[in-house]
């Protein structure tokens, strides 16, 4: 299990990349507690990176429990939703309680856990969250799929900003189904520049063996390309995993 993602400065640098994102899902996230007409839900939050959509979630009046596995974005969402219990560790690790919705948002199950059997701890974990859901419960994420992707997916990006710099260099291996993904960062830092990089190993799937992997283990599943009205980039696909209700 890789623990080394998100250093100090990526994570930072996160918030003023993919911020707005984050924002948009969580405005998603908080449309479907409201048409669940929940009032005072629990929301687990699994990979909460920075916080932001902890953050609208109990500022709306709900509670939410999650982990993340980088202490930098752990640092962070302490900061950003004090009101939310956020634990360092992996989704792999972490021990679900009875609860209204899962998320895991920002592709977080993408991460290659580095385990031969990544696949099996994945059907696992959503093994674990049918169980903690409470009936009419559901599980939203978004994964790099295969079937998403365009023909020519985007391998540089350079983000460019008035007090830091930085590149990320993506190289799909369609074959073995994974990404690597180099990100560098050059940030203003005592009238220098500090440069820092990092290596993200990513599973590309199959939607189909997701949607699979998630009916076996009891729900009924929704893909889309988009959460409600938010729409995912190119290379994702959205996953809704309901729990049936007493009665359905
Ligand atoms: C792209 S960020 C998304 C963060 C947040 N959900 C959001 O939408 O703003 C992906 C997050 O997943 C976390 N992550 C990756 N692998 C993880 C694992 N095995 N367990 C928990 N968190 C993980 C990363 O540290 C990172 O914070």
């Amino acid at each position: 299990m890789n623990r080394n993602i998100y250093n100090k400065d990526v994570a930072e640098l996160y918030v003023q990349s993919f911020g707005k994102q984050s924002t948009l899902a969580g405005e998603a996230v908080l449309r479907v507690i409201q048409s669940m007409g929940l009032e005072d839900a629990l929301v687990v939050d699994l990979g909460c990176g920075p916080g932001t959509i902890a953050r609208q979630i109990s500022d709306a009046g709900h509670r939410v429990i999650g982990c993340d596995i980088s202490p930098h974005m752990i640092a962070l969402a302490n900061e950003h939703a004090p009101e939310a219990d956020l634990k360092c560790t992996s989704y792999m690790e972490f021990s679900i309680p009875p609860c209204d919705i899962v998320i895991a948002i920002g592709e977080v199950f993408s991460f290659d856990s580095g385990n031969e059997d990544h696949f099996q701890l994945l059907e696992y974990t959503f093994q674990r969250i049918y169980k903690a859901l409470k009936p009419g419960g559901v599980l939203i994420f978004d994964v790099s799929t295969i079937d998403s992707m365009p023909e020519d997916p985007i391998e540089f990006y350079i983000e460019d900003h008035e007090d830091w710099c930085g590149t990320i260099q993506a190289d799909f291996d369609f074959e073995n189904k994974r990404t690597h993904r180099t990100i560098t960062t050059f940030r203003k830092v005592n009238g220098g520049y500090r440069k820092s990089s990092e290596e993200h190993h990513m599973v590309i799937y199959e939607a189909w063996q997701i949607n699979q992997a998630l009916q076996n283990a009891g729900f009924m599943v929704t893909t889309s390309r988009s959460i409600d009205q938010y729409q995912l980039v190119n290379g994702y696909t959205s996953f809704w995993a309901k729990k049936k209700s007493e009665y359905e």
